[in-house]
């Protein structure tokens, strides 16, 4: 226990600083890594806080009342969030999720997505602005959001079952009032909802067909995510997982199911409809097939450390950059952009491709830190 403590403290405080450029390179709208791969989304986690203890996430043994989460002056201000997202577009963002902790926990969220809603593309486009929720205040939230200019949700379900659920939770929330969050978002324009459902065998695996069941001919999209070892808190195992193809036949069994085309490049949830035509499905299978091939997410932390994979051990940190401190000035938007392009251009990450079961136990980032 003491050692699974301590990798949780070193992946958060671990962090590598970003050189100061000595001359500026100019924003083309196109970068590209090592793997070739552009950047077109941004992931900000605004909150290391959640409400909720999952299991697989933010275990109470470890996520307990002496755990040290950020202080408000670490955390980065709408100001900050906003003009980094700013820098992000000049390289070709066109995406960004709000995720937490739990982001609905973050005080005045609705005026960040105001602010952000603002921002266009390169292309002159409106921002593609979602934000992933546990769903345990949204029904009182959705509204308010959609009115900020937020224009997808997706909710984590983890099962229907009450008691499923709440072992899930961990902290007796009942699956109610998430049902209604669902439901308020639809009623506010924010749907069709995404329902993200991480599957671990023998917890909640039996809640896949009846999550598929509820949710069909809704309109809204159920998820099926393999159980990934992010993090070093989880306790993750193979023998967990299950494999995206079971959950496929599980559910086709009952209900008949056809492969679609993915929406867009790099999607990462395969699609599935019914041969009835009462709506689809997604299995995420970061675990069996992985998509590394494809990933153009970066990861922005709640203080502002920028993450090139969610599962890497260290981030830049960028917030001192926009700072500056005693010994140096902050840094411009094109100085920020130089330094930006610098890192993704040396980007060669592809964890889930070359996982192993020693991989799996080293050290890193949490998601409840770094966002899903
Ligand atoms: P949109 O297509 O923009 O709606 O979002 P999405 O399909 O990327 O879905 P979302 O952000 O809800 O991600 C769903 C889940 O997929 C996350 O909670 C993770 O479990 C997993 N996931 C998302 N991005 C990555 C990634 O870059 N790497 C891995 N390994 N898993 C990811
Ligand atoms: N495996 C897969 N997905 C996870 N999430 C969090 N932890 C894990 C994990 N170990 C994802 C879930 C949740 C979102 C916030 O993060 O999709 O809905
Ligand atoms: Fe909170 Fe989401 Fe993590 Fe659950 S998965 S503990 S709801 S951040
Ligand atoms: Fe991207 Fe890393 Fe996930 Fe691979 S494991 S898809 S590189 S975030």
């Amino acid at each position: 226990m003491t050692d699974r403590v301590i990798h949780v403290l070193d992946a958060r405080l671990a962090s590598l600083a970003p050189q100061r450029p000595r001359t500026l390179v100019a924003a083309t709208g196109h970068v590209a890594d090592r793997l070739d791969r552009p950047l077109r989304d941004l992931r900000i986690s605004v909150t290391d806080r959640c409400n909720f203890r999952c299991t697989y996430c933010m275990p109470k043994e470890i996520f307990d009342q002496g755990y040290p989460f950020l202080r408000h002056a670490e955390l980065l201000s709408f100001e900050e969030i906003t003009r980094l997202t700013r820098i992000f577009i000049a390289h070709g963002v066109e995406k960004v999720r709000l995720t937490g902790g739990e982001p609905l926990l973050r005080k005045d969220l609705p005026k960040l997505i105001e602010m952000l809603a603002r921002l266009k593309t390169r292309a002159g486009r409106d921002l593609d602005i979602a934000l992933t929720t546990n769903g345990s205040i949204l029904a009182r939230k959705a509204r308010e959001l959609a009115d900020a200019g937020l224009k997808r949700i997706t909710v984590s379900l983890d099962g229907l079952d009450d008691a499923v659920f709440k072992r899930m939770n961990d902290v007796d929330f009942p699956v109610r009032d998430v049902l209604d969050g669902i439901e308020a978002a639809g009623a506010a324009g924010l749907g069709p909802v995404k329902i993200n459902m991480v599957v671990k065998r023998g917890i909640n695996d039996q809640e896949i067909v009846p999550m598929a069941r509820h949710f069909r001919g809704s309109g809204h999209v159920v998820r099926f995510i393999e159980f990934m070892d992010v993090g070093s808190s989880n306790g993750w195992r193979m023998d967990d997982v299950v494999p995206s193809s079971e959950v496929i036949r599980r559910v086709s069994a009952e209900m008949p199911l056809a492969p679609v085309d993915r929406n867009y490049r790099g999607e990462v949830a395969e699609r599935w409809t019914y041969a009835d035509g009462s709506g689809e499905i997604g299995v995420i299978s970061s675990v069996t097939q992985a998509f590394c091939r494809d990933c153009t997410r970066a990861r922005l932390s709640t203080e502002g450390k920028l993450y090139l994979c969610l599962f890497a051990q260290k981030g830049y940190d960028l917030r001192s950059l926009l700072r500056g401190d005693a010994a140096h000035p902050a840094l411009s938007d094109a100085e920020m952009e130089t330094v930006i392009a610098g890192i993704w251009g040396e980007r060669d990450d592809r964890y889930s491709e070359v996982r192993t079961e020693a991989t799996a136990r080293a050290p890193k980032i949490e998601m409840s830190y770094i966002g899903g």
